[in-house]
């Protein structure tokens, strides 16, 4: 599913960048573009972020300790 449908983001792409690194909606930015034209999405990215950050966690609990 498009998250941001401005520069074609899918929620698939958000979730990799997210395991990739990406850990905040300013990396998103930086990484996908998300959110960087009208903004309508950006409500959405960040529940999706909060979503895969907490899946990231559970999966891996010592990625909060890493530098
Ligand atoms: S839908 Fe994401 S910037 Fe417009």
């Amino acid at each position: 599913m498009y998250v941001c449908l401005c520069n074609k983001v899918t929620d698939k792409q958000l979730k990799q960048a997210v395991e990739n690194g990406s850990h905040s909606i300013i990396a998103l930015q930086h990484s996908l573009a998300i959110g960087t034209n009208c903004g309508s999405c950006l409500d959405m990215a960040k529940s999706l972020l909060s979503e895969s950050l907490d899946e990231l966690l559970t999966q891996n609990p010592d990625i909060y300790y890493a530098a």
